[in-house]
């Protein structure tokens, strides 16, 4: 809510009233100055035959209302001047307040587009645009998550329902295998809430931060995901020495694992290689994740951080995943300052790149003073 404010002049007003009185000023110095001029040169009386003629109060009389002349209409060009003047300077202002107030009353989509030379008001208004182009797409972008975020909750509570119904209409059917389905539904309920609950935890960036050894959490990822490598035939290569960053050890540690877990599955069945790195470089850490697999094209991989893209494997698995583990990775990265670089490799598969700041040398204790 804005804070009530006390009624002001307008800038044009106070524009126009500057620039009167930059001219009345203007113009006081140059009758002072004719003034003093003509006053030196003349005497201050002079003998006639009728007397002493004031000469100098003469032309004082003669002088004045001339000068009180030109100064009203000083005045009255320094308004009207100042006011029109006023009025074409601040005209992009108007436009850049409309656009703002389209702006908080919701409409994103309005630009300035502001024509003319490059100034400030110009600066101003591709400024402004850029933020509403920002803004917009965000909004966008905020939108399609939730309609996809409802409608994948929605499905397993829709797969639950028939389930649930064809066991009323049919009591005599099997119902271990009913308590079956029933628990892999809701398991996958589980999953996509606790990644959804992740992803905003993530982008929220409320966790302390803490030093992390990359590659520790590299060794306990691959611990814990070795049975699923062996279940799916993966081989997996783990290198890397000591590789010190800052953030949070629990989401640093999803997001390896989440890597991992995709290089493990979406790869070659039974034959397939995982290699995770990491490496120390001035000023940054990476770690890397790359996988055998099937040929992807540049297109496809730029696509696959946005929440719920799933590559190609949605159609042939009934069991695809969600869709959110490299969602999370990008936001875990992001709220790490660091960045995310995924590309193909050139025989099939894909690699992953993951660069952190690096974490700062630690304090050297202060020598007590003896
Ligand atoms: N290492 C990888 N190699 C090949 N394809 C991958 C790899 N990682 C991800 N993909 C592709 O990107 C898609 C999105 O991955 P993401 O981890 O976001 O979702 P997911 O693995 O399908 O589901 P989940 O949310 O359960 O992780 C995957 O469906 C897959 O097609
Ligand atoms: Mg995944």
């Amino acid at each position: 809510m804005r804070a009530p404010r006390t009624p002001g002049l307008s800038v044009r007003l106070k524009f126009a009233l500057s620039y009167a009185g930059f001219v009345m000023l203007a113009g006081v110095l140059m009758l002072a100055t004719v003034w003093v001029y003509l006053l030196r040169g003349l005497p201050s009386a002079a003998s006639s035959p009728n007397g002493l003629v004031p000469i100098r109060t003469i032309v004082l009389h003669a002088y004045a209302p001339a000068a009180a002349g030109v100064l009203a209409l000083l005045l009255v060009f320094g308004l009207l001047g100042g006011w029109l003047l006023a009025g074409r300077m601040l005209a992009p202002l108007t436009r850049i307040t409309d656009a703002t107030s389209m702006a908080a009353n919701g409409s994103l989509s309005h630009r300035i587009e502001l024509e003319g030379r490059e100034d400030e008001f110009r600066e101003l208004a591709d400024a402004f645009d850029t933020m509403l182009a920002r803004l917009e797409a965000h909004v966008t972008e905020q939108r399609r998550f939730a309609a996809n975020a409802s409608h994948e909750l929605r499905t397993p509570l829709a797969i639950t329902k028939a389930l649930l119904e064809v066991a009323f209409n049919d009591p005599a059917r099997d119902s271990g295998e009913l308590f079956r389905r029933l628990n892999n539904v809701n398991a996958r309920a589980i999953d996509l809430t606790e990644a959804l609950l992740l992803l905003s935890r993530a982008d929220q960036r409320s966790f302390t931060r803490e030093p992390v050894d990359l590659s520790l959490n590299v060794e306990e990822a691959v611990e814990t995901l070795l049975p699923m490598a062996e279940k799916h035939g993966v081989t997996i290569e783990a290198s890397g020495d000591i590789t010190p960053t800052i953030g949070s050890r629990a989401l640093l540690l999803q997001m390896t694992v989440n890597l991992i877990h995709n290089a493990i599955v979406h790869n070659l069945p039974g034959r397939g290689i995982v290699r995770a790195t990491t490496g120390i470089h001035p000023g940054s850490v990476t770690l890397t994740v790359e996988n055998t697999g099937e040929i992807l094209s540049a297109q496809l991989v730029s696509t696959l951080t946005e929440p719920f893209q799933r590559g190609t494997e949605r159609i042939r698995h009934d069991h695809a995943g969600v869709g959110l583990g490299l969602a999370i990775v990008k936001s875990i990265v992001e709220a790490h300052d660091g960045t995310l670089t995924i590309a193909p490799r050139p025989g099939g598969g894909l690699h992953v790149t993951v660069r952190l700041p690096t974490a700062p040398p630690p304090a050297r204790p202060v020598k007590p003073i003896t």
